[in-house]
């Protein structure tokens, strides 16, 4: 167990993201005579230079040290800018101390956060030049150079379709959470059919009441619609003709003539036919997932996907017979028992399909999950497995001209890594991006939706949640349209 005590300063939730990257045994004690395995930071500020320690005791000893430091710009001084400096100096002298005790290889260094490219994005907005951005990231966050080139080429991709930023344009999200069962690993708002699905009608009427709702408000504020995203849960478990009623609301209510990208999130093959399909296309859905997770048929059955690997096929091949030249595929890397080996195999089979974006998730344990409830009955992959993994499906996806265009991190993935969406040019993902870079408005609708309202004159997000439960969703929709009046609305007239 290694104790940790803070001196100055108590910034325990960053120290502890940060030592969770390297262990999980560790404990904050309140008492520094400890001489045995503790670690101890301190900070201290003088005028606008900030000076962080790190101490590590081992048998009594001193076994190692660092200190480090940074100056403000004066410019810059004020009480936040201390604090958000502070903590990037005490990480970074714990951090230094960290890799010697553990001999970790940690590829985002202090970067704890799940949005790497805000930071790369800022540096560019400050208009710093490449090689001073890398010079940051490698001194300042202790970045490695792999993951340096990748957030840096990933931001320069994003900032074609982010900036100039557009106050006026705003993307629409809408929920459908209903799944056909629940996967092992999954935490998203996903209500099997078998236990909610009496309730999908119902719920439908209200996403409707609520599409009305939120209509009134874009038409109010005069906003333009750049990108519609149904998403889930898996949107394909609503029957065609559910499906159409649907979009056909989106269409009546909202002016959709300057929408650049309209996504369905199909998914699951099961829940996939030829008239949903066809509906999709009817509609002029521009991009559609068909999502196979691992082509690897025992993964498939262990992960609680009941389809095949030859059903995920003949899904993709019907989409393309109906004319859908925009698909993306989902995988996850790290699914139980899967060995590198599988996910070339997984790649390999994604290759001859070609589509034209993969996004590529690293598993994340995730506490709502079934998985953790019977964690001890699941084999994980190793980091270097992870790392291995990563490495296939970047290569796997370069051979199929797709490149990286956005990327996240989440808590709790294995190895501390993170997810990349890759895509053919062109073909990027607008709202996937946006939703990432937070520099636009996003009306979410259904249950378990978050909105974010973005006010970018003051550098502030709000953020409006609707309830997760079905049944509260139904009950409260006409509130769920009210907060978000409230919110937008609270500065009119
Ligand atoms: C909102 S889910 C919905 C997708 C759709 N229902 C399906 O299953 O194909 C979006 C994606 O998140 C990824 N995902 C879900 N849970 C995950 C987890 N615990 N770790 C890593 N990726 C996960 C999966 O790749 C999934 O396709
Ligand atoms: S991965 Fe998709 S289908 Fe599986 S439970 Fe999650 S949302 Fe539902």
């Amino acid at each position: 167990m290694l104790n940790v005590f803070l001196k100055n300063h108590d910034y325990k939730y960053e120290v502890s993201e940060l030592l969770k990257l390297f262990t999980s045994q560790f404990e904050f004690v309140e008492d520094e005579d400890i001489q045995d395995n503790i670690l101890v930071n301190e900070v201290n500020v003088k005028d606008n230079l900030i000076i962080s320690k790190t101490y590590f005791y081992q048998n009594n000893k001193l076994a190692l040290h660092y200190e480090e430091e940074g100056l403000i710009d004066e410019l810059d001084y004020d009480d936040k800018m201390i604090r958000k400096e502070s903590k990037i100096i005490i990480k970074r002298s714990i951090f230094k101390v960290l890799t010697k005790i553990y001999k970790s290889f940690v590829p985002w260094g202090i970067l704890t956060g799940i949005r790497p490219t805000k930071i790369v994005h800022e540096l560019i907005d400050e208009n710093k030049s490449k090689k001073d951005i890398e010079d940051i990231l490698k001194k300042k966050y202790q970045m490695d150079e792999s993951k340096i080139d990748l957030a840096y080429n990933i931001a320069c991709v994003e900032r074609k379709f982010v900036y100039p930023i557009d106050e006026n344009k705003i993307a629409l999200y809408i929920s459908i959470p209903f799944c056909p069962t629940r996967c092992v690993y999954c935490s998203f708002p996903s209500n099997t059919l078998k236990q909610w699905g009496h309730l999908k009608k119902e719920y439908l009427n209200c996403l409707i009441t609520e599409i009305k709702g939120v209509s009134e408000i874009v038409k109010k504020t005069n906003k333009e619609i750049e990108t519609v995203y149904i998403g889930g849960g898996t949107p394909t478990t609503l029957e065609a003709d559910e499906l159409s009623l649907l979009i056909d609301s989106l269409y009546e209510n909202f002016d959709l003539s300057k929408m650049k990208e309209f996504t369905v999130e199909a998914g699951r093959v099961d829940t996939i036919t030829r008239e949903k399909l066809n509906v999709l296309k009817e509609k002029s859905v521009s991009r559609i997932s068909i999502n196979p997770q691992t082509m690897n048929n025992e993964t498939l059955k262990e992960i609680g996907r009941t389809h095949s690997v030859e059903e995920i096929k003949d899904c993709f091949h019907m989409a393309r017979e109906i004319g859908f030249d925009n698909i993306n595929m989902d995988i996850i890397l790290g699914l139980p028992k899967e060995t590198p080996e599988m996910v070339e195999n997984t790649l390999k089979e994604i290759l001859k399909l070609d589509p034209e974006s993969l996004t590529v998730h690293t598993m994340a344990i995730k506490r709502a999950s079934r998985l953790n409830e019977n964690i001890d009955n699941y084999e994980f992959s190793h980091y270097m497995d992870m790392v291995k993994m990563i490495d296939i499906s970047m290569e796997y996806a370069y051979k199929m001209n797709l490149i990286p265009y956005y990327m996240y991190r989440q808590k709790h993935m294995l190895g501390n890594l993170e997810n990349i969406g890759y895509a053919k040019k062109g073909f990027e993902c607008i709202y996937n991006i946006q939703i990432m870079e937070e520099k636009q408005t996003i009306y979410a609708l259904g249950a378990g939706a978050n909105s974010k309202i973005v006010y970018i004159d003051e550098n502030r997000i709000e953020r409006v949640a609707n309830v997760k439960n079905i049944e509260h969703y139904i009950n409260r929709v006409d509130e769920m349209i009210k907060k978000k009046e409230e919110e937008v609305l609270k500065d009119a007239d």
